[in-house]
Formats: C-alpha cells, structure tokens, sequence
C-alpha cells in the first residue's frame, strides 16, 4: 500500500473517484498529509468570510467507539483512522467573533476600515433578520458542508477516502462531545483508506435533468 505524502491526483480525477467509503483499514493517514487537507478544506468559502465551521477530530479509539454509538453503530465510525464531527457554529454574528474576521481581513489586506464597519452593521442585522435563510440551523448547515466536499474532494487527491454520514443522532454527538448547544453538528465525516471496494456506482442523473435554463424546469441548450 502507498501512503501518499503529496497529492497525487488531479482534481477531476479526485472529484470522479471519490466514493463513500463503508469500510476503512487501519493505517493512520499521515500526520503532514491530513494538515494539508485540514487546510485545503477550510479554504471553502463562507458569507463575510465567516467561516461558521468546526470540526472535532476524534482518532482515539475510545472516543470512535462512543462516537459510532451515536452513530447507529457504523462501521465506518471506529474503522477510520480519523472521524470529524464536523459543525457549525452560530455565535459567528457576535461582536468579538466580527472583530477577530475583521483583523484576519485586515492582516491580509482585504478589509479597510470602511468595509470593516459594513461588516460591523451587516453581520448582526444579518442574523437578526435572517433574509437569507429561514432557521439558522439552513445557514450553518450550508456553509459547513461546503468545507465538507472540500475535505472529501481534497483527502481524495491524497489518496484518501472518506464517508460523509447523516446517520447519527444529534444529540447525542453533542453530550457525548460537549458540543455547545449553539453549535449544530452537520454531519460526521470518516477520513482514511478504504478497505473493501467500493459498492457499484449508483450513477448521476444527466445534466439535463438538474441543470435549467434561466428558470426552473426549463431545458439548458448547452
Ligand atoms: C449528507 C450525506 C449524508 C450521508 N450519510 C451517510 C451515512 O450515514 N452512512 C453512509 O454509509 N453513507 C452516507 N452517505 C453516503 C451516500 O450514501 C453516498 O454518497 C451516495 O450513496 C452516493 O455514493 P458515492 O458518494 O459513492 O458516489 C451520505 C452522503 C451525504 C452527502
């Protein structure tokens, strides 16, 4: 088995090759290989650049075990090397959370204090009126499973497979990882090597039948 310090595969191949993983050995994934991933998938984007996502790392084998118990018992859970609990936090509108996106802004240039009292206004208005989204929970949810496709799109390219899995019970995960309640857990991302094949290809319909045209339910001439 290669264990791949680099990516080694390019971003079509890694998006055509991705599977759900249901089973995984136990070789670990590197520790240089799984930074890389980590920081590829944070580079999603997010509103404001807020960047709502967490995520836990769990790689003991203890901790998989309580985590596969919240988990309708998946195998995946405690075969993986590393399972994220990957989550989203709803606190980012709050006045020191603006504060700490403003300076990283700052720091790299792309905040001046013009847009930096924008972002003071708009952010809490955001989330005080919610135009964008009905529940908070909607907008947490989008901008954290972004990092996800990211991560499994990412890992990929290093050789990495990965299961992203809703079958868990929120809850749950929460006590068990003193998640605090304002923080909602998307869902649990299992990373490592797969070890049986994959099972067949379910397919994807054609372009046709989920892209439109300029409005909903009309053809796309491409
Ligand atoms: C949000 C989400 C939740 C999923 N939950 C589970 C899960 O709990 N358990 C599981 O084995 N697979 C889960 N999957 C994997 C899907 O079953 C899988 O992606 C789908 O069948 C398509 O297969 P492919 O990813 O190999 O192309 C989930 C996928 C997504 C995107």
């Amino acid at each position: 088995m290669t264990i791949n310090m680099h990516p080694s595969m390019g971003l079509k191949d890694s998006i055509e090759q991705r599977r759900a993983a249901r089973s995984f050995r136990s070789d670990p994934i590197p520790d240089a290989a799984l930074v890389e991933i980590l920081r590829l998938g944070v580079r999603a984007p997010s509103g404001y650049n807020l960047q709502p996502w967490r995520f836990v790392v769990v790689r003991e084998t203890e901790n998989k075990e309580r985590l596969k118990a919240c988990a309708f018992n998946q195998r995946q859970v405690s075969e993986a090397p590393v399972v994220l609990i990957c989550c989203g936090d709803r606190r980012v509108a709050e006045p020191d959370y603006i504060e700490s996106v403003i300076k990283l802004g700052a720091e790299a240039g792309a905040v001046n204090e013009a847009y930096a009292d924008v972002m003071r206004q708009k952010i809490p208005a955001l989330f005080e009126n919610h135009p964008c989204f009905q529940h908070v929970e909607a907008w947490t949810n989008r901008h954290t499973m972004l990092a996800v496709a990211h991560l499994m799109i990412v890992a990929k390219s290093y050789g990495v497979d990965s299961c992203p899995m809703e079958g868990f019970v929120s809850d749950q995960v929460k006590e068990a990882f003193q998640i605090p309640a304002e923080v909602d857990v998307c869902c649990l991302l299992a990373l490592g090597y797969v070890a049986e094949p994959f099972k067949p290809y379910g397919g994807r319909f054609e372009i046709d039948q989920v892209f439109f045209g300029e409005s909903y339910e009309q053809p796309l001439t491409l």
